[in-house]
């Protein structure tokens, strides 16, 4: 884990209330993994005291890269930042994806911001048989790769109101990508809304195929010291907490008690 005062290189608005930022940071760019995070101390005054957490979207060259959606105070401080701003970052932390073997077929599965671990994990895969699936509620919120400045990912896009790709939810394109590869072993990676997690767990658990969640809680410190981010596991995992910052935040789904959730 490394903490270090980072340069911003670019942060540009890519959607609806969505930004893309790099800043720079070779040591944390020689360790990142897909699903770690980082956490960001938006402004060097005490108000935001915490700092932020965000998923690791991907890496180029030095440059560490984060997709994040303005959403209250913190995210809105950061939205404007500028190149050349210097920004006080923590990581990597947490744990990430374990990878699928060469016979698996990866399929991930983003709503909304979401979209970041899993490009990272996408681009870090580079299987040419995966698929790729992206739910947002209306067409302004889709983030296009090629905002991201990323070639040859091309995710299937579900809207819920039906302004882009599939009119529907992204479960939807799911069911269909595994009602058409029932004989390919898979691993489904999600992350996103609770209820949409809820649902690719329900789905993946019905067809017995292996499923990774990658969490969101209220994280006070993201290193294990204040357990704001407790989760419980489910009962035959011995029904005791976890921490989303220290052992996830990329759980297999059947670790957790999904009934308490
Ligand atoms: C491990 C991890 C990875 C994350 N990765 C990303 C990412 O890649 N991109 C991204 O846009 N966001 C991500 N988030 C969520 C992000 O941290 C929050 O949106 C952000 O902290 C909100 O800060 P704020 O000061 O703008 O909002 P606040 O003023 O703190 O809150 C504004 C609103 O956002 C909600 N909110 C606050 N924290 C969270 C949270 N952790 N998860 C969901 N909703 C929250 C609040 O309930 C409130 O409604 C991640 C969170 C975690 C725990
Ligand atoms: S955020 Fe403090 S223990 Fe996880």
């Amino acid at each position: 884990m490394i903490e270090a005062s980072t340069e911003i290189v670019f942060n540009k608005r890519v959607a609806k209330n969505t930004f893309f930022m790099g800043f720079r940071s070779e040591p944390m760019v020689n360790v990142a993994k897909p699903g770690q995070f980082v956490m960001m101390r938006v402004r060097s005054s005490i108000d935001p005291l915490l700092r932020r957490p965000f998923s690791i979207c991907g890496v180029n060259g030095d440059v560490l890269l984060i997709l994040y959606r303005v959403v209250g105070q913190g995210t809105a401080i950061l939205s404007e930042k500028r190149p050349g701003d210097l920004i006080r970052v923590l990581g990597p932390l947490g744990r990430g994806f374990a990878f699928p073997g060469k016979a698996v077929q990866p399929i991930m599965v983003a709503g909304g911001m979401g979209i970041a671990p899993l490009i990272f994990l996408s681009l870090t895969l580079a299987r040419k048989d995966q698929h790729f699936l992206a739910g947002y509620g209306i067409s302004a919120e889709v983030v296009p790769p090629d905002q991201l400045g990323i070639v040859g990912l091309s995710p299937a896009i579900a809207t819920e109101d039906g302004s882009q790709g599939h009119h529907g939810r992204v479960t939807d394109l799911l069911e269909s990508v595994l009602s058409n590869a029932k004989k390919i072993p898979s691993a489904i990676f999600t992350c996103g809304p609770l209820p949409m997690l809820q649902a690719v767990r329900r789905i993946a658990l019905g067809k017995s195929i292996p499923c990774q969640v990658s969490l969101e809680s209220t994280m006070a410190c993201g290193v294990g010291a204040c357990q704001g981010c407790a989760v419980r596991k489910a009962p035959r995992f011995d029904g005791a907490y976890a921490h989303v910052c220290q052992d996830g935040p990329v759980f297999d789904a059947e670790i957790l008690d999904w009934e308490v959730m």
